[in-house]
């Protein structure tokens, strides 16, 4: 947004000089400069356009964190104005190394994420916020301003003398007193000129500003502490109501933050806690939905992530009584052909397909079935590349293969989902975990690593993948008889953001009696780059085995500079395929 007494923060914090391609940690910087900024006069128009549809639009600066590009333009804003802004070199333009290495100190961050870098709670500092709301709020005649608050780390505030010696004079406790201090002084400029804040979950730690109004987006509990205060709270949590996670397993669908929020999740959501009292309720005013656009490159596919799970939002905040999704659902499907007229570029994804599988060992085949998370869908599916055929009850896959589900509605296919069988002289054998996964990650008690059906290659939460958390795989597959091997296959998922990690090594033993093992095969495993599955394949010399142990260890602590360092690593299992 131009301010009018700041050009630098939109001629130098408004730009960067690339962005991460592929989805974080990505594939380095496409090296192209890319920004911009409204001014105040397009503002104006924006509002004016909202308000004759009777829309009011509230603005969030988000303060005192989340401002590198304010820092870039005016260092004097940072508590360490010298000392360069810390990046992930293999992230950044080389034009910005370039830059840096000639001794800019402070750039504008071209990758996404939380930096230590934040506003010094200095008077300059408050002044040039005082200055730059004042334009804000004469630009936005809305009752409520969003301070922002959240994501604020207190790295700098530690590690700065000027906010040691504050913290002291204000008799604040600690780092996060400064930060309630912070939102206090923002709350009495915002006040001074008659409007309200709001802030995110994180402003009520150390003690929440007076009036302030939170909007609960880690989850629920500061929604309800905040309504217990007295305090109005808007319910956002991201499980539920962040558009800027997936939803849908559709593969054709683009990148998208991880995690994922179904239509049928966010309709699921109920914004008032069912654990607030009658006089606690009424300060639940209502919801958000949130659409970060980090992965959204256009405004086409914002509408797709927008819609429908923006009609669910807009139900959750005007609806007594829900109607149930069923009905939600059928009403959806009748407002496609009206968005389409419209020219809205909607998702069709409306529900949620569920792939089962049950190995028969009698017959060495697999029984599957589809189900889909609402009955107003036909169900169709597709075996390789052969005909559609509707799915009426439990059919059997006798040989490896992929099969998609596809949901219909009207001829309309809303949603599709493909997953792959594979055959082995594993699948369908008996496997004991003799350490087993960590309870929430247990789903399948083992089976689904011998089941012939692959998991999620975009996540490790679907009960297709077992999870130990900071400890081995130590598993014997027992054949029931004597079977000659010499290939291995394992689907492991790496995730560092999620913190998790492939196996640091394999290795693989044998045995004829289930008591006396003797090693086949072991391997390091070279580490992860990319999220996603990493198929692990060790062949050796044809061996007799009828019980085959493998030892999976697990990466151990996460590395420093990663997401949870020093905390155990997971380790992710799906498929054991072994011939
Ligand atoms: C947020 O998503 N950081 C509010």
């Amino acid at each position: 947004m131009e301010i009018k007494k700041y050009p630098r923060l939109t001629s130098v914090g408004g730009w960067r000089n690339g962005t991460l391609v592929g989805r974080y940690p990505g594939k380095g910087s496409d090296n192209s400069p890319h920004g911009g900024s409204y001014s105040q006069q397009e503002l104006r128009e924006l509002v004016a356009y909202a308000r004759e549809r009777f829309i009011e639009i509230i603005p969030e600066i988000d303060l005192p964190g989340h401002s590198s590009a304010a820092i870039a333009a005016y260092p004097a804003l940072s508590c360490f104005p010298d000392s360069s802004t810390e990046v992930i070199p293999s992230m950044m333009a080389d034009k910005t190394l370039a830059e840096m290495k000639q001794g800019r100190t402070k750039i504008v961050q071209e990758t996404w994420g939380v930096f230590n870098d934040v506003l010094c709670p200095t008077e300059f500092t408050f002044s040039f916020i005082n200055d730059v709301l004042k334009e804000v709020m004469d630009v936005f005649p809305s009752n409520y301003i969003h301070i922002g608050g959240d994501e604020c780390p207190k790295e700098y505030w530690k590690k700065s003398a000027f906010c040691q010696q504050l913290i002291r004079e204000q008799g604040l406790k600690d780092e996060h007193g400064l930060q309630s201090y912070f939102i206090r002084r923002l709350e009495r400029m915002v006040e001074a000129r008659g409007r309200r804040i709001i802030g995110w979950d994180e402003i009520l730690e150390g003690g929440l500003a007076p009036n302030a109004t939170v909007m609960s987006w880690r989850g629920i509990s500061g929604g309800i502490e905040s309504a217990r205060m007295g305090h109005d709270v808007i319910m956002s949590p991201v499980d539920n109501c962040y558009l800027n996670l997936y939803q849908s397993e559709d593969p054709s669908d683009s990148i998208a933050w991880g995690g994922m929020t179904s239509l049928k999740k966010v309709y699921g959501y109920e914004p008032v806690p069912a654990v607030l009292n009658a006089t606690e309720r009424p300060f639940i005013k209502g919801v958000q939905a949130n659409l970060w656009t980090e992965y959204i490159g256009s405004p086409a596919l914002a509408e797709f992530m927008l819609f429908p799970r923006l009609l669910a939002i807009a139900e959750l905040g005007w609806r007594k009584e829900k109607t149930g999704f069923d009905h939600f659902t059928d009403r959806v499907a009748r407002w496609f052909p009206l968005m389409k007229a419209q020219g809205i570029n909607h998702s069709s994804h409306l529900y949620e397909l569920e792939m089962s599988s049950q190995y028969q060992s009698e017959d060495n085949n697999i029984a599957v079935s589809i189900r889909g998370t609402s009955p107003g869908a036909q169900l169709f599916y597709r075996m390789d590349d052969g005909p559609v055929v509707p799915f009426l009850v439990p059919f059997t896959v006798s040989k490896s293969c992929h099969i998609t589900a596809l949901a219909s509605v009207d001829g309309l296919v809303t949603d599709q989902k493909t997953t792959s069988f594979r055959f082995s002289k594993s699948a369908g054998r008996k496997i004991l975990m003799k350490t087993p996964p960590s309870p929430p990650y247990d789903l399948s008690k083992g089976i689904a690593s011998l089941n012939g059906m692959l998991g999620s290659d975009q996540r490790f939460t679907d009960p297709e993948w077992s999870g130990w958390n900071g400890t081995d795989m130590d598993a014997v597959i027992d054949f029931g008889r004597n079977e000659n091997i010499s290939t291995v296959r394992i689907r492991f998922f790496h995730g560092p953001n999620s913190w998790v990690y492939l196996p640091a090594s394999l290795e693989l033993q044998g045995s004829v009696d289930g008591e006396k093992f003797s090693r086949i095969h072991a391997k390091s495993v070279p580490p992860g780059s990319d999220i996603g599955v990493y198929e692990q394949t060790m062949r050796f010399p044809g061996t007799n085995v009828r019980f085959l142990r493998i030892i999976a260890k697990n990466h151990g602590l996460i590395p420093r500079g990663a997401n949870g360092a020093g905390q155990p690593a997971w380790l992710f299992v799906d498929e054991i395929s072994v011939d």
